[in-house]
């Protein structure tokens, strides 16, 4: 076993350096999470394809959530709500396998780039938009995060319902939703759209697939779960999300 291992590592370590030596640093990318599924948290597979696609990309990636309560808790087999309470942090720890920190202790300086995913978590935790819409408020430290990231020219990608924390927090800024028509129950929620304009942003139409790039304030949004389609429809348009958010790392 131990010569076996010291084998190893002597084959593997001059590969290593190589690789090291030859290869730009990696991206340091944030991604903020707001508890454990769909109907009261970070909707799972996006979550999980945007991890997918940072891991793909070569990027370092750190997790974060907000340590407070969820709005509420949803038995997800009926959508309707359960008397508990449960904590966003300690939920969105599910999805990261432990390995997540408080946003409080999150640092810009420390990270090249924050992606945020959809899920109704991001509208009932990280804002009151579920609730309030266009007047919603927006969790202090969501939007210290999204301000202090845009502040320093850093790119921030969103998906699904969290462009609206954009629209809230940077005036001017354009996103995408998806439509702002429900083309036969293609888009469930196209009002959003709606509330985008009302919150002083434009909102851009883009299919699942697509993404849409606000160069000027380094925004990358795609639809994913706005549409009601394909599971791997909504992958592959995060992952064109997160990459263009790494080229512009
Ligand atoms: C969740 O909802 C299902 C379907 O209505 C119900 O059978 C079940 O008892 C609920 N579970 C809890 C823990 O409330």
């Amino acid at each position: 076993m131990l010569a076996a291992a010291h084998l190893l590592r002597f084959v593997t370590a001059p590969l290593a350096r190589h690789i090291h030596m030859s290869r730009p640093a990696s991206a340091k990318v944030a991604v903020v999470l707001s508890g454990c599924g769909v109907y009261d948290g970070s909707e799972v597979h996006e979550a999980s394809a945007v991890m997918v696609h940072l891991s793909r990309g070569g990027a370092d990636v750190a997790i974060f959530a907000p340590d407070v309560d969820q709005m509420h808790v949803i038995n997800h087999t009926k959508g309707e709500p359960m008397e508990e309470k449960r904590n966003v942090l300690v939920e969105s720890a599910r999805i990261a396998r432990g390995k997540i920190a408080a946003l409080s202790t999150l640092d810009v300086a420390g990270h090249d780039a924050v992606i945020l995913p959809g899920g109704f978590g991001a509208a009932k935790n990280l804002c009151t938009f579920a609730v309030d819409g266009a007047d919603c408020k927006v969790n202090p430290e969501v939007e210290k995060t999204i301000k202090s990231f845009h502040d320093a020219k850093k790119p921030i990608g969103l998906c699904c319902i969290a462009p609206v924390l954009a629209a809230k927090l940077i005036p001017g800024c354009s996103v995408t939703v998806g439509n702002d028509q429900e083309e036969g129950g293609r888009w469930p929620y196209a009002g959003t759209a709606g509330a985008v304009g009302k919150m002083g942003a434009t909102h851009i139409r883009r299919d699942v697939n697509e993404v849409h790039v606000d160069t000027a304030n380094k925004i990358v949004t795609t639809p994913a779960f706005m549409c009601e389609t394909k599971l791997h429809e909504i992958y592959d348009g995060i992952g064109h999300m997160v990459k263009e958010v790494l080229d512009m790392v």
